[in-house]
């Protein structure tokens, strides 16, 4: 045998900043970030992608921006702001990617130089993939504007868009350089996307850490009416669980293991067949009332702990199951969501499931008797 041998390891270290009013004059928490990173000899600049949600609810946005980049100079702001539709269309279309390379290009966007994106997880995901793949890779800032980005998807690693009519399909594994979540985005939300991203705050809740369950039950009525501060204490914690589990796991998915996906493989087949109408943390909740009750048939869960994670999820306003999460027969949509999951792990199923509340379990099989069973208890709230 003759071979070289090649080894080496990569260290990605980000913050992930809280805030409000980041582009206020007196917040100097990003004009102090970008002075530390100042390269000398080199012609720093940012270019913003916008969400269009974003910035139709909060009109004075770009104007902000160019008023802190002119008063805080150190990276050269360039001219447009551009603004892309926000939601799942920001990754269906490819003439939006093309656009957004396009500007990286005539704005002179080098590997000194930072995409800036302002948005819910789809228009952050697109940005993130324009990012990763412009020069091999520019430094990318994040300033996601729901709860579900700021605590989940904008924390996290990886970025993507859709393709072949697969979710996901084109993307990358590529950690920002830093994450600004600022509060005051929050207040124009709809109340759906407010409540979607508390979902993953109780999957990370159910698989890691028992008390933060408990804390949530114990503000279920401060999230329902918006209460910001509580929901601020909410994302920061789900924030901390999503960083540790990505350090102390894998980072990059090599292995077939995806704890933070518990309650997924469901959602995210139902979100494909509702055509994106169930938001993710809608389909996320029923991903993980349907988990549940599964775990409680297989003998892993007290039907007790599981009366309460239900009586959360709807005390939170989610619905527990969907027409189309039901087996009914052995080609029933949802089980495809099944088969695309072990496809998508390459071959070998892997499914977090409960063994109590803040403990999960991984399984590799899954009892399509079983999963029949738990939807129709979920579909006449018979729990278990
Ligand atoms: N990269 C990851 O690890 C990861 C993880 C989970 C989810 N995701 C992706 O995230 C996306 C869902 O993200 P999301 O739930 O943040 O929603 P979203 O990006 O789909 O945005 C939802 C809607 O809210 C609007 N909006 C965003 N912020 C607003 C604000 N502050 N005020 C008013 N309107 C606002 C948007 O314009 C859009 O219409 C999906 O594409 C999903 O695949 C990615
Ligand atoms: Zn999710």
């Amino acid at each position: 045998m003759d071979y070289l041998e090649q080894s080496f390891s990569v260290k990605f270290e980000y913050r992930v900043y809280f805030t409000s009013g980041l582009f206020q004059d007196h917040n100097t928490i990003l004009s102090q970030f970008l002075c530390e990173r100042t390269v000398a000899g080199t012609n720093q600049k940012i270019l913003f992608v916008i969400d269009k949600g974003v910035s139709d609810a909060h009109p004075s946005l770009s104007a902000d921006i160019r008023q802190y980049f002119s008063k805080y100079d150190t990276v050269g702001l360039a001219g447009d702001l551009l603004i892309v539709p926000g939601g799942e269309a920001a990754k269906n279309d490819p003439a939006l990617f093309d656009n957004l390379v396009a500007a990286i290009d005539r704005y002179g966007i080098d590997r000194h130089s930072y995409l800036a994106a302002i948005g819910g997880g789809a228009v952050l995901d697109l940005a993130g993939y324009a990012a990763a793949v412009s020069h091999r890779g520019i430094r990318h800032i994040r300033m996601p504007t729901t709860v579900l980005a700021q605590n989940d998807s904008g924390v996290g690693v990886k970025n993507g868009i859709n393709h072949f009519n697969k979710k996901n399909f084109l993307g990358t594994f590529a950690p920002p350089v830093a994450v600004f979540n600022d509060a005051n985005w929050l207040a124009t939300l709809t109340d759906r996307d407010w409540r979607s991203g508390i979902a993953e705050a109780v999957k990370v809740a159910l698989i890691r850490d028992a008390a933060f369950f408990y804390w949530i039950e114990e503000h279920t009525g401060q999230l329902v009416r918006r209460d910001l501060p509580v929901m601020n204490q909410l994302i920061r914690r789900c924030a901390e669980l999503h960083l540790q589990h990505i350090a102390g796991g894998d980072p990059f998915e090599l292995g077939s293991s995806r704890p933070l996906d518990f309650g997924h493989w469901s959602a995210h087949k139902l979100e494909q067949l509702t055509e994106f109408e169930i938001l993710h943390g809608e389909a996320v909740a029923m991903g993980i009332a349907l988990d549940t009750v599964y775990s409680v048939l297989s003998g892993r869960l007290a039907p007790d702990k599981a009366e309460r994670i239900l009586q959360l999820l709807k005390g939170l306003g989610f619905a527990l199951t969907h027409p189309l999460m039901q087996v009914s027969a052995a080609d029933s949509p949802v089980l495809k969501g099944l088969q695309e999951f072990r496809e998508h792990l390459g071959g070998q199923l892997t499914i977090m499931l409960l063994a109590d509340i803040g403990k999960g379990e991984e399984v590799h099989e899954i009892a399509v008797e079983w999963l029949k069973k738990a939807g129709e208890q979920l579909k006449t709230d018979r729990i278990c």
